[in-house]
């Protein structure tokens, strides 16, 4: 499930292609807006994508349920948000629990939870002065950013850095290797994805 420009989801196609995830392919690419440049990615993988924008839906939940019609419409064993910025409803969570994964751009539990995304993340790190900071990814629950972490990987503050800088190395050194890493450890370990 993707909002954006889909760094992420590009890592994961290219992961599957030169063999870092194995056993695993991307069935759809979900999207909340249409002109999400992800799209153009998916489709140039040959990956089918779908919309489901809030606009076209008179309220939240009408919303949400075509959101999880358009998860359940390709039976995903994994559900996996690549800079998704949508909530999820309980009704996703509880169907597919313990089966969705989040990429979040910091060391959880540093800058996170409710409004912790994009640009804000790492001008709160710039802010605070870390000299580390990172990527995790994790499973999600209800709380946001709060559930099981399952890689994490730090990488340097240095000086001089923007927000836009920061963030750039956070995605090139941390999440563009663990989100694939994750998807190819739960495609092929049956410790951490029981279903
Ligand atoms: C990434 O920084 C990710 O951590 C966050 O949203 C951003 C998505 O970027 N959740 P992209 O769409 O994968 O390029």
């Amino acid at each position: 499930m993707v909002s954006g420009g889909g760094t992420n989801l590009q890592a994961i196609i290219d992961a599957i292609a030169d063999g870092r995830i194995k056993g695993a392919k991307i069935v759809r690419v979900i999207s909340n807006k249409s002109d999400a440049y992800a799209l153009k990615r998916a489709e140039s993988a040959g990956i089918e994508g779908v919309v489901v924008s809030r606009k076209d839906h008179p309220d939240a939940s009408h919303f949400n349920k075509a959101l999880l019609e358009a998860l359940d419409g390709c039976k995903p064993d994994l559900v996996v948000l690549a800079g998704f910025l949508v909530v999820l409803s309980r009704d996703i969570i509880e169907r597919y629990r313990g089966r969705i994964i989040n990429i979040h751009p910091s060391l959880i539990p540093s800058f996170c939870g409710e409004g912790f995304y994009g640009l804000k993340v790492h001008e709160e790190a710039l802010k605070r002065g870390v000299k580390v900071t990172g990527a995790t990814v994790h499973f999600v629950d209800e709380g946001c950013d709060t559930g099981p972490i399952i890689l994490q990987k730090a990488v340097p503050v240095e000086e001089g850095d923007t927000p836009e800088i920061l963030q750039r190395r956070v995605m090139e050194q941390a999440e563009w290797k663990i989100l694939p890493e994750a998807i190819d450890m739960i495609a092929n370990s049956k410790e951490l994805f029981r279903n």
